[in-house]
């Protein structure tokens, strides 16, 4: 099948343990210039705008666009971002009609589609498809589904003081230890945050100053990625580790309209409906808070919904289907 012959493609770029292809960075350059070779190869007009965003419009009606990313976490999985531009390219060569766009740089915040969206030129609509990234499709017996909103999220870095000293002489009754201290408070963060309904909280980054392995941390600094389905949960957790959320990304809400035309293929298909919320960010969150009439589709994921991982599956039969449910619907709009 062409699309996972494309995703094998894209997925060996500079090589290593899973998709490493970070943001503006030569493999994600070079997965770009397969990409646009590919839009060509499908007779799609291509351009690439001035944050490197890369669109390839089809003569006819390209007002509906359809698309994803093509950068990656490091070690990242086959399918989240890449899925959503190849199948995408299919979807549009189907219904002769809409747009492919592959924004940069999703994973580190979406710079791509908020460099887009900030010169306001918009699409009608855009519908992403992307992995599920998690294991409710596949607990529903489902092999797509719906999604009704995109979580929030407030990214930052909480820093710790402490005093540094020698690990020998240093009695560990007297430390003012930074590291000891930041664990306790990851623990107690991860405890808190465990207690707000469906909110989630992940240190993926510590770094312990000055970092030599005989001298007492007297600073740490770590990361903190804070998410929940609404404002006032997504507060609570800003609330806990003090950092600033002004720079979060609020919860973002799918067009009904984009949503209806989805379950009519659904339905037209006898598929089970099922609707979710994404605890993803993805760039259709940027492109409805800019007011354009955005929906998703998710491709259930196989091993437990790993992602972000090596690991990550959907199956050559489900993606199949989201390429044909996705044709349909760039005709439906
Ligand atoms: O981190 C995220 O939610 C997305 O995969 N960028
Ligand atoms: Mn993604
Ligand atoms: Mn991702």
């Amino acid at each position: 099948m062409r699309a996972l012959e494309r995703l094998e493609r894209l997925y060996a770029i500079g090589g290593g343990s899973g998709a490493n292809r970070t943001g503006y960075s030569s493999e994600e350059d070079e997965a770009h210039a397969i990409a646009r070779a590919w839009l060509e190869e499908a007779g799609l007009e291509t351009h690439v705008d001035h944050a490197g965003n890369l669109f390839g419009h089809s003569a006819t009606a390209p007002g509906v666009w359809t698309g994803s990313h093509l950068d990656s976490v490091p070690q990242g999985g086959k399918f989240d971002g890449a899925l959503g531009v190849v199948a995408a390219i299919e979807a549009v060569e189907r219904a002769d009609r809409g747009t492919v766009v592959a924004f940069r740089d999703e994973e580190r915040g979406c710079a791509g589609s908020q460099a887009f969206v900030a010169r306001g030129d918009l699409p009608d609509a855009f519908v992403e498809l992307h992995i599920e990234q998690g294991p409710r499709l596949a607990n529903a017996g489902a092999p797509l589904g719906i999604v009704t909103a995109i979580v929030g999220y407030v990214r930052g870095e909480v820093v710790v003081e402490g005093r540094a000293g020698h690990a020998g002489t240093t009695p560990m009754a007297v430390r003012d230890d930074a590291l000891v201290k930041a664990a306790g408070l990851i623990l107690s963060l991860r405890d808190e945050a465990e207690a707000i309904d469906e909110a989630v909280l992940t240190v993926g980054r510590i770094e312990a100053e000055p970092g030599g392995v005989n001298v007492i941390p007297g600073r740490v600094r770590f990361s903190v990625d804070l998410r929940a389905p609404d404002e006032e949960r997504l507060a609570a957790l800003v609330a806990l580790t003090g950092i600033d959320g002004s720079r979060g990304v609020a919860p973002t809400v799918m067009s009904p309209a984009v949503r209806a035309a989805l379950a009519d293929e659904f339905a037209a298909r006898g598929l089970p409906v099922v609707e979710l919320t994404s605890g993803a960010g993805h760039d259709a969150g940027v492109l409805a808070r800019a007011g354009v009439p955005t929906g998703m589709l998710f491709v259930r994921s196989l091993g437990g919904g790993v992602s972000h991982s090596p690991d990550e599956l959907s199956s050559e039969e489900d993606v199949q289907l989201a390429i044909d449910v996705l044709a349909s619907t760039l005709l439906r709009l």
